[in-house]
């Protein structure tokens, strides 16, 4: 049996007024890979920020391999890694200070240390690059280097924020590689996207947000059979038969 590693409990915010996640529910199994697609503003990147811990919810809960937030807060954010939409790396320090800075973070020390952070350097190609610094890298360089920074503490789960937006063909396909592998090697991804080519190509399993609430959490496979009856033949049709909205090819 494939035991869930997260469970999402009626997760919900609002900032003012605004609704923005509604009672939001969704798990993620072990060594899965999650797709989570939504129109712009549906809600997607806020919910990371609740699942990662970066923000907290107005309400809901969250279970994390066993542990609760409320209790194990710490132990859940160790086992967790995050590539955030918007690149979170510092562009004064060089490739390797920012993996060692970040790595330090989960309490790696010394050799350890050491040790991860050439190997997550090494594992996005930028062990080279190691003592340059990152406001001279291109925008696939920058990503690659956010993606070290949130791997060299071997969460069990990874979380990515459209983490191929605005880079060149080579790194995208670099880092879907680097996602298969290391989901292979058992980690749990959740991969948010606009772009259905890599939602086929990578994950298992469909999240469909629209309005802060959850329309779609179902088996690729399985979501597609269903939607055939209904004349869709692509995700990019289940897309806009749900949400009303056209996937965006490109980012505006
Ligand atoms: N810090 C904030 N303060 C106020 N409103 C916010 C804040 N962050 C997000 N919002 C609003 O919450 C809604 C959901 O935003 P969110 O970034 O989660 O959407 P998203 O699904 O990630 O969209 P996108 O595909 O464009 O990244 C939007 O209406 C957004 O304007
Ligand atoms: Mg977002």
């Amino acid at each position: 049996m494939v035991n869930n590693l997260v469970e999402v409990r009626n997760f919900e915010k609002s900032y003012g007024e605004r609704k923005v996640v509604d009672k939001l529910n969704f798990t993620v199994a072990d060594g899965e890979i999650v797709g989570m697609l939504g129109p712009n503003g549906a809600g997607k990147s806020t919910t990371i920020r609740m699942l990662t811990g970066i923000e907290a919810c107005d309400a809901g809960e969250l279970f994390f391999d066993g542990m609760t937030v409320k209790k194990d807060r710490k132990s859940i954010k160790m086992q967790i890694g995050l590539v955030p939409q918007d690149i979170a790396v510092y562009g004064d320090m060089s490739a390797y200070d920012n993996v060692k800075f970040f790595c330090s973070l989960y309490g790696f020390r010394g050799k350890e240390l050491e040790r991860r952070v050439q190997e997550a350097l090494e594992f996005v190609a930028l062990w080279d690059r190691r003592k340059d610094k990152p406001g001279k890298f291109s925008g696939g360089m920058k990503r690659r280097l956010n993606i070290a920074c949130s791997i060299a503490h071997s969460p069990k789960l990874l979380i990515m924020d459209e983490p191929t937006v605005g880079i060149d063909p080579q790194s995208r396909n670099y880092i879907l590689e680097a996602i298969k592998t290391l989901n292979r090697r058992g980690t749990a991804v959740i991969y948010v996207s606009h772009y259905m080519e890599e939602i086929e190509a990578l994950c298992n399993r469909i999240l469909i947000m629209d309005q802060g609430q959850l329309k779609v959490e179902e088996d690729k496979d399985a979501l597609k059979e269903r939607y055939k009856e209904e004349g869709c033949q692509t995700l990019e049709d289940i897309f806009l038969k749900i949400t009303g909205t056209a996937l965006r090819d490109e980012e505006e």
